[in-house]
């Protein structure tokens, strides 16, 4: 069969609130312009993340049942440290409330003043753990990830020739390297299991731990199974078990690839560091056999750590987005090619060009698609990136906005409607307005600023 179908079905629905594009134009009016701002009931498709928007499964929900709420030794963590060493086996398996507290406690300790830590794109909390304790955070990349319009099967992958000399220059000042798979900042591409391995072979080389910020591994093994020669042959679960083997720890947010709510851990080999993270983490996350999670999070994302490396999921999770990426591409919207695994990224800066990128193309689509078809989606250029700590302002590297897809939340239909709302709004994007900033906060604006339509 032609069709790859959903491979559930769905025994329990959250109505969507059906509105109008007139109530919406006064709904985004009143929040300011600013998608962040709207209220989630008034939103008919919301594509704002793929983060702990996933649907349980039955499994999931039965497993949250059987949690176990002590405080120390309870029985959901000894379930949840297996179901991650089954995929990833390090020795220390450390639970967190999130991924970002995972960083926090990893940069508490290998971060610090003069410090330099690379990977191929840092997601912007790991920049911001690593910044906030003096460290610089470097993003090495290859070329191939920076241009969207560029075909590439492994567009994450870290440019191991920049990753040598850096390593050469900085030395002794670099603690540790990471590596995002796959790379959520440049569009959610996968890095190759090859690369994956030089990238480790060169950590080992000058002697620094290499960590896996692992958040969407199923998906970036999905696509190495797919893309990399020799992979084709095997299960997601062994391309996974050989991605992590190279690795001294990982970083997690379980609210990606694992299917939960809430979640995350920090997963280390090394005795002493471990000892140090588990210190940090009871000051600041709880105990080590619950890290700020309820027993019942620990049990869910067992659960779902066994679901995520289905292939049928992966094929319809991966096919979603390739097919909305070629729907779009055939209207002329330009994308972020190939799509990656959890968004599909439209090219706002080439698609309304008569918008300057210090007027924001990408708030404009983004608010256009929610005027019009009620779809919210992400500015991920000027807004986000433009000002400077100096408080000067410039353009982004580009100016996107990611639909991100939730796991298992909506069907085909949707995603055809979303399709629709776009090619409705190709015949009038060249009369969309750009927008200007009547209040901003001194960091992480795109939160909070208020905008206005020129
Ligand atoms: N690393 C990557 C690659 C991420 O995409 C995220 C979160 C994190 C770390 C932090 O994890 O949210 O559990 O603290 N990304 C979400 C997103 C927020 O929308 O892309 P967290």
């Amino acid at each position: 069969m032609k069709t790859i179908i959903e491979p559930f079905r769905i025994k329990s629905v959250e109505p969507i609130r059906m509105t109008t594009p007139q109530e919406r134009r006064d709904l985004l009016k009143r929040a300011d312009y600013n998608l962040f701002k709207l209220h989630s009931d008034d939103v008919l498709i919301d594509l704002l993340t793929d983060s702990g928007t996933s649907a349980m499964s039955a499994q999931q929900w039965s497993a949250l049942m059987a949690g176990d709420e002590c405080y120390a030794g309870s029985p959901s963590f000894y379930r949840f440290e297996a179901a991650v060493r089954d995929l990833m086996d390090f020795k220390h398996i450390i639970p967190t409330h999130q991924g970002r507290a995972a960083e926090a406690i990893l940069f508490s300790i290998l971060g610090g003043e003069g410090k330099y830590i690379p990977s191929n794109t840092h997601f912007d909390t790991t920049r911001g753990n690593i910044e906030n304790s003096g460290a610089e955070a470097t993003d090495l990349v290859i070329e191939e990830g920076k241009d969207p319009a560029l075909i590439h099967p492994f567009k994450g992958n870290m440019d191991l020739d920049k990753l040598e000399s850096y390593l050469g220059e900085y030395g002794d000042k670099v603690p540790c390297v990471m590596l995002t798979i796959t790379n959520n900042a440049g569009g959610g591409q996968p890095v190759s299991l090859e690369n994956i391995r030089g990238t480790a072979a060169l950590a080992k080389r000058f002697g620094k731990p290499f960590i896996i910020d692992g958040c969407r591994f199923a998906e970036n093994a999905w696509f190495i199974q797919q893309r990399e020669a020799g992979q084709g042959d095997r299960t997601i679960k062994e391309i996974v078990r050989d991605c992590f083997a190279l690795a001294d720890g990982m970083t997690m947010s379980a609210k990606k690839d694992a299917f939960a709510n809430i979640g995350g851990w920090l997963a280390l080999n090394d005795d002493e560091l471990a000892e140090k993270c588990r210190a940090r983490l009871i000051m600041t996350e709880g105990f080590p056999t619950y890290g700020g999670l309820a027993g019942r999070d620990l049990d869910a994302i067992a659960q779902g750590l066994t679901e995520i490396v289905d292939e049928n999921y992966l094929r319809y999770r991966i096919r979603t987005n390739e097919y909305i990426g070629e729907r779009l591409d055939a209207l002329g919207v330009p994308v972020v090619k190939p799509a990656g695994g959890h968004a599909v990224f439209v090219d706002a800066r080439r698609w309304l060009s008569h918008i300057a990128p210090l007027q924001y193309p990408g708030q404009a689509v983004a608010c256009a698609l929610y005027e019009l078809g009620g779809i919210r989606g992400c500015e991920i250029g000027t807004v986000m990136f433009g000002r400077a700590p100096d408080g000067s302002e410039k353009p982004a590297a580009m100016d996107l906005v990611r639909l991100a897809i939730p796991r298992r939340v909506y069907t085909q239909s949707h995603a055809d409607y979303m399709v629709e709302v776009f090619e409705e709004l190709s015949a009038i994007k060249d009369s969309l307005p750009g927008y200007r900033i009547t209040q901003e906060p001194k960091m992480l604006r795109h939160f909070t600023a208020s905008f206005e339509p020129l």
